[in-house]
């Protein structure tokens, strides 16, 4: 290594500045002049030109102020220097302590040595104005050039050492800035993804519920049918029956007018009774009162299909709201009736039900989930032509939870397929009859939405039940979306 250190000397005496040149850098010294001032500091001669590889760049000056100026523009022009010997009084100007503490103030890294011939400051006096340092060395005159050499060698590799250092730092400060950002970026794009993913869920839950209304209401359609098939043929027959009962009036006031008019009674009356007869106004007394209830049962049918429709498929807006968990699970038994009907009698075992903090619309979805589901087991496993069983019962677990379950006669769940089937897109059915989101949705919607829970008993060939257990008190994470709520009629 042959670095080569620039060291100033900063002395009044102008011949110490050569005993430095000659000790430091022999090279640089005047050969003449050298003999001429002799070695006016130094104890030993001066040839004591002991290498450790360094070389040393000597500058000088012989006051205070001048040196101050030197290290300044050496340090602007980006090649600093490494040490300063610097005498201790230097008159008429600033002494040693007051020219380190001028440097020092725009040069934080430079190396210096006082150089004192007498006791005239103490250790005290220069801690007391310098602070305790490790770039001060204090050095007493007269010293030999051995003890320079190795002076001027160690500080100036401690110099190198800690510039070095100190690159070292900022580069590891740059270093673990740059990391940092990175960190923060991918954070941030970690955050953009879950963002994302949980839009995409809700998205997943709503397509999921619109699939399932679009399924249903095939089945809707068939279920209002019905009634609307016996209110017209029961509106028909009132209409029929309304017009004999008018032809009937307007028979009995012309006789009343050819009464008037003075024709025989005899002729009248058979008349009369003809017209009763052709009206057969018996039958219409007797059956008129049984249509009209027939008709305001199908409207009241219709209704109340209608309702249930419009209730579970109400949107969730905002938050979780208060709701009647009972009455829910009717209205989603009633739109799901065209599901199991054919297959299945549905039975209920509500239990009283404080209200349940919740997002009303996903719950009905897990329900109606879990109803097709149990449906879809029993139609597979029928046998003969016998109904399966269907029991969705609900009851007060504990004073901070509530319980729903749904339990089918259906074939149960095979073993193999147990661990899947909460899995996303994981379906033992044909396409158009299962898309295997059902239970994947309802897992997201009671475990991550109302931190609920969702398991399930099973025995092949007997069937299965499904238990939701849900907080009575809700969540309150998403407290942001409080005022709308879900509908609770
Ligand atoms: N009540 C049940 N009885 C038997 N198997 C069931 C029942 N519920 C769910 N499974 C099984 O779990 C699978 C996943 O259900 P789900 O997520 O609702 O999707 P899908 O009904 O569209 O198949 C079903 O395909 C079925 O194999
Ligand atoms: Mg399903």
């Amino acid at each position: 290594m042959n670095m080569k250190y620039r060291v100033l000397v900063i002395d009044d005496n102008r011949s110490i500045h050569e005993d430095f040149k000659k000790i430091l850098a022999p090279e640089d010294a005047g050969s003449d002049e050298l003999d001429a001032l002799g070695a006016d500091l130094f104890e030993e001669e001066a040839e004591v030109a002991v290498q450790f590889g360094a070389e040393f760049e000597i500058d000088t000056a012989s006051q205070g102020r001048d040196g101050m100026e030197m290290a300044k523009k050496a340090m602007e022009e980006g090649n600093p220097y490494a040490l300063a010997f610097v005498d201790m009084r230097m008159p008429p100007g600033w002494d040693g302590l007051e020219t380190i503490h001028a440097i020092w103030q725009f040069e934080a890294e430079i190396h210096t040595v006082i150089c004192t011939a007498h006791s005239d400051h103490s250790w005290h006096d220069i801690t007391e104005k310098l602070g305790t340092n490790d770039r001060l060395l204090v050095i007493k005159k007269p010293f030999d050039a051995v003890e320079v050499i190795q002076c001027a060698h160690a500080m100036c590799e401690k110099w190198r050492l800690q510039r070095s250092l100190k690159e070292r730092m900022d580069q590891l400060e740059v270093d673990v800035a740059q990391r940092t950002a990175h960190l923060v970026e991918a954070k941030e794009h970690l955050e953009k993804e879950i963002e994302e993913r949980a839009r995409m869920e809700i998205e997943l839950r709503h397509a999921q519920k619109l699939e399932s209304v679009g399924q249903l209401a095939a089945g809707v359609a068939h279920e209002i049918n019905t009634p609307i098939q016996f209110i017209g043929d029961s509106v028909n027959f009132l209409k029929e029956g309304f017009e004999d009962a008018m032809n009937l009036i307007a028979t009995y006031q012309g006789a009343m007018n050819d009464w008037e008019h003075g024709k025989p009674h005899s002729e009248l009356k058979g008349k009369l009774d003809e017209a009763v007869e052709d009206a057969d106004i018996e039958y219409v007394q007797e059956n008129a009162p049984p249509a009209f209830d027939r008709t305001l049962e199908g409207v009241r049918r219709v209704a109340k299909i209608v309702r249930a429709m419009k209730e579970f498929a109400h949107p969730d807006t905002g938050g979780q709201q208060p709701a009647n968990l009972n009455q829910a699970i009717e209205t989603t038994l009633e739109v799901a009736r065209s599901e199991y009907k054919l297959v299945a009698d549905v039975e209920t075992d509500l239990g009283e039900l404080p209200d349940v903090t919740c997002q009303l619309g996903d719950i009905n979805q897990v329900v109606l989930n879990l109803v097709v589901n149990a449906t879809h087991a029993i139609a597979d496993n029928q046998k003969d032509g016998e109904r399966g069983r269907i029991r969705v019962a609900t009851r007060l677990l504990n004073p901070e939870t509530v319980e729903i379950q749904v339990e089918d006669s259906g074939g149960g769940i095979p073993e193999h397929v147990r661990g899947k089937i909460f899995d996303p897109f994981f379906t033992t059915k044909e396409v158009g009859r299962g898309t295997g989101q059902g239970l994947a949705i309802s897992h997201s919607v009671v475990v991550e939405k109302h931190q609920g829970s969702l398991r399930f008993d099973t025995e092949v060939g007997k069937g299965t039940t499904f238990f939701i257990q849900l907080p009575v008190a809700g969540v309150f994470a998403d407290a942001s979306g409080g005022e709308a709520g879900v509908e609770v009629a």
